[in-house]
């Protein structure tokens, strides 16, 4: 048994969870029918009986190839690169978690919400921050329902502790009815147990797992390898269906090379032309052509200045959105000066931009 272990109590023989409701162990069909509900987003404190209602309609999908990895993404929406497509292919067949890193807003979390929704999966997503602790990653007990039955039991209790002759007999009684506060029923799973429980195949989203502390990190690592969790109380807990893992990165802190050597690697970079292109006109439909074309083009020539933080995709997103409000068909020199404020976020970066206005209206896609 080589599970995580939360506490000093010893694993109960037999203690082990599966959802027989689940079907085949395994989960995995080659279907090629698109599952609509397939990508329930389910957030902090997963409802496993949420989930076990969509066990048996849920068909998960493997990816046939990087062009079927590629297909599938973009009926999600995401519209991938080459090297994109070859890492959601080479993860979902290996069955490893991909570290994705890059800068801010050019796809990371959409590639994990896409690959969800491509591969048929339950998407859970832990999103990480400065002193995220396992209480809030795995599971915690609902005091506040062990209380309440505490209250509506109070009769029973009484019963319970009646005859009892000093304060240590009344405890131990007590303490034989300590299992059922400390059952199923009180527990309460955070995304990482939910995923490893999940009745459906799913995919696990990390977000921004260098914002967590590095001891968090060293507990995912354990999780990660053996896709097993121990409750002290309940015993070893295994994953019904391996779960897919997608951690993101924005590289605010070196992350161990522990966690690098069991990932597959993904740098995403800003888009190329084409690329951003597309996702002009995917996200913003009906933005006419020579607009799009245009501010992809500004957008592309304003990442070649000096700047503090380059415009990502979704910059380029909201300068269109913000471009179709004000009815402009175009770009010239002045609208780009009125609006560089969509686009960047720093006020040397607006002001350096604001020089070269005329270069950057007339930037033209090739
Ligand atoms: N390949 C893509 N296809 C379609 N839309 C995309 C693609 N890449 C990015 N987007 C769009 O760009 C926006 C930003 O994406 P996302 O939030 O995933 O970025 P991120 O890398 O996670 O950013 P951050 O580091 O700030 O969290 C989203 O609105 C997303 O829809
Ligand atoms: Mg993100």
């Amino acid at each position: 048994m080589a599970a995580l272990r939360l506490g000093e109590r010893p694993e109960e023989p037999g203690a082990e969870q599966r959802d027989e409701t689940a079907g085949d162990d395994q989960g995995r069909e080659d279907e090629h029918q698109f599952p609509r509900h397939a990508s329930k987003m389910c957030t902090q404190g997963a409802s496993a009986q949420n989930i076990t209602r969509h066990a048996r309609q849920v068909r998960v999908i493997a990816l046939q190839s990087v062009q079927d990895a590629e297909a599938r993404l973009r009926a999600a929406g995401y519209l991938p690169s080459t090297e994109i497509a070859t890492s959601a292919f080479l993860a979902d067949r290996l069955e490893k978690p991909v570290l994705v890193e890059g800068p801010a807003g050019v796809g990371k979390t959409e590639f994990g919400r896409a690959l969800a929704q491509a591969t048929g999966r339950t998407l859970l997503r832990l999103q990480c921050y400065e002193g995220l602790d396992e209480g809030k990653a795995l599971y915690e007990w609902e005091y506040a329902k062990q209380l309440l039955y505490t209250q509506l039991l109070k009769d029973k209790i009484a019963e319970t502790i009646a005859g009892a002759q000093t304060l240590a007999q009344a405890a131990e009684r007590i303490a034989g009815s300590e299992d059922l506060f400390f059952s199923e029923r009180f527990l309460l799973p955070r995304p990482i147990l939910a995923a490893i429980r999940s009745p459906t195949p799913a995919l696990l989203l990390i977000d921004e797992i260098d914002k967590a502390d590095p001891e968090f990190e060293a507990f995912l690592l354990e999780v990660l390898a053996d896709n097993a969790v121990t409750v002290p109380e309940l015993g070893t807990m295994r994953a019904i269906h391996v779960p897919r893992v997608v951690l993101t990165s924005n590289a605010a802190r070196e992350l161990s090379d522990a966690l690098k050597r069991r990932c597959l690697h993904l740098f995403i970079d800003f888009p190329t032309a084409q690329r951003e292109l597309e996702i002009v006109r995917t996200r913003v439909p009906g933005v006419r052509e020579e607009l799009a074309r245009k501010v992809v083009a500004a957008v592309q020539a304003i990442r070649k200045l000096d700047l503090k933080k380059a415009p990502s995709i979704s910059e380029t997103l909201d300068w269109v959105r913000a471009l179709l409000l004000l009815n402009a068909s175009t770009l010239d020199a002045q609208v780009v000066t009125d609006t560089l404020s969509t686009v960047l976020k720093y006020e040397a970066d607006i002001a350096k931009a604001r020089e070269h206005a005329a270069y950057i209206a007339g930037a033209e896609l090739r």
